[in-house]
C-alpha cells in the first residue's frame, strides 16, 4: 500500500504544482494533503478544499491558518473530507476523518503544536499528545486499518517526541507547518513512518511562500505588512510511504523535493 503525503499548499501556483504531480503519481492508494495556506497563502475556501480533492487528494489537513477565513468558521464542518486540528478548542469541524477506499478503512488525524503557534492562539490549545490518544481510541473503535498524523507545529522537539509517543499506535506521524522540509525521514522500529516536516507546495522563490519585500520590510521595521502570497513557480514537497500489507508496517520511506 502506498501513501503520498504533501507539504502545505501555498496559493494558486501551489495548487496547480499539486495538479501536475498527482496527475502524475497514479500508482499511489491514499493520499493526504495540508491545504491551510492554499486560499492565496491564507487559509482555505471551498474552492480550493474542491479544487485539491479534484486533484485526486483523500483528506485535506489543516493548521494555524484556519482563523484567516472567517466565512469558513460556519463550514468546516461540512467538509467530510477536512481534518481540522482535534486540539483547537474554538474551531467547529471535523476531529478525524475516516476514508474507505479499496477495501480499506484510513483514518487521520491533524494536531497543533503547543509552542510558538502564536499568542492569540495559546489559550485555544489543548494538549496534542493526550488528545491524540483520545483521536486514536475513537478511530480504533472503528476498525481503521491505518492511521496517519498530521503534527502542525513549530518546534521541532515537540514533533519527534510525538513520533515516539505514538510508534505503537499508528501508522505515520508527519509534521507540517514550517514549510521547510527536514531531512530526517525514517520508519522507527515499530515500523511508523516519521518526518518532522514534510515542507512546502508554493512559490520557491519567496519567504515560506510570501513575497520576499514584505517579508524583509516585516523585519526589518518591525512593522506588520499585509500577506502577499509570492506568485512565481512552486517547488513540491512531499513523503511516499510503502506499507507492508499484511504487517501494516512501513517498509520504505522517500522524501520529495523538486
Ligand atoms: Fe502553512
Ligand atoms: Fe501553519
Amino acid at each position: 500500500m502506498k501513501v503520498l503525503i504533501v507539504g502545505d499548499i501555498v496559493g494558486r501556483t501551489g495548487l496547480d504544482r499539486l495538479k501536475a504531480e498527482l496527475a502524475l503519481r497514479k500508482d499511489i492508494d491514499f493520499r493526504i494533503v495540508n491545504g491551510e495556506n492554499s486560499a492565496s497563502g491564507r487559509g482555505i475556501r471551498r474552492k480550493e478544499y474542491n479544487d485539491i480533492l479534484e486533484y485526486g487528494a483523500d483528506v485535506v489537513t489543516m493548521g494555524n491558518h484556519m482563523y484567516y477565513r472567517k466565512e469558513m468558521m460556519a463550514e468546516y464542518a461540512k467538509l467530510k473530507r477536512l481534518a481540522i486540528p482535534a486540539n483547537l478548542t474554538n474551531i467547529v469541524g471535523n476531529k478525524n476523518v475516516i476514508v474507505e477506499k479499496n477495501g480499506l478503512k484510513f483514518g487521520v488525524i491533524n494536531l497543533i503544536g503547543k509552542f510558538a503557534m502564536g499568542e492569540m492562539m495559546e489559550k485555544n490549545i489543548t494538549n496534542p499528545f493526550e488528545v491524540a490518544i483520545e483521536q486514536i481510541e475513537e478511530l480504533n473503535k472503528e476498525n481503521v486499518d491505518y492511521i496517519f498524523v498530521d503534527f502542525h507545529a513549530e518546534a521541532t522537539a515537540e514533533k519527534i517526541a510525538l513520533g515516539h509517543y505514538l510508534k505503537n499506535r499508528v501508522n505515520c506521524v508527519f509534521g507540517t507547518h514550517t514549510h521547510v522540509q527536514t531531512s530526517d525521514e525514517t520508519i522507527l522500529d515499530t515500523g511508523m513512518a516519521y518526518i518532522t516536516d514534510v515542507g512546502m507546495t508554493g512559490p520557491k522563490d519567496s519567504v515560506l511562500g510570501l513575497k520576499k519585500e514584505i517579508a524583509i520590510a516585516r523585519f526589518t521595521t518591525g512593522e506588520y505588512y499585509h500577506y502577499e502570497c509570492s506568485t512565481n513557480e512552486a517547488m513540491f514537497n512531499a513523503i511516499e510511504i510503502e506499507y507492508d500489507d499484511k504487517t501494516k508496517k512501513a517498509i520504505k520511506i522517500n522524501r520529495i523535493n523538486s
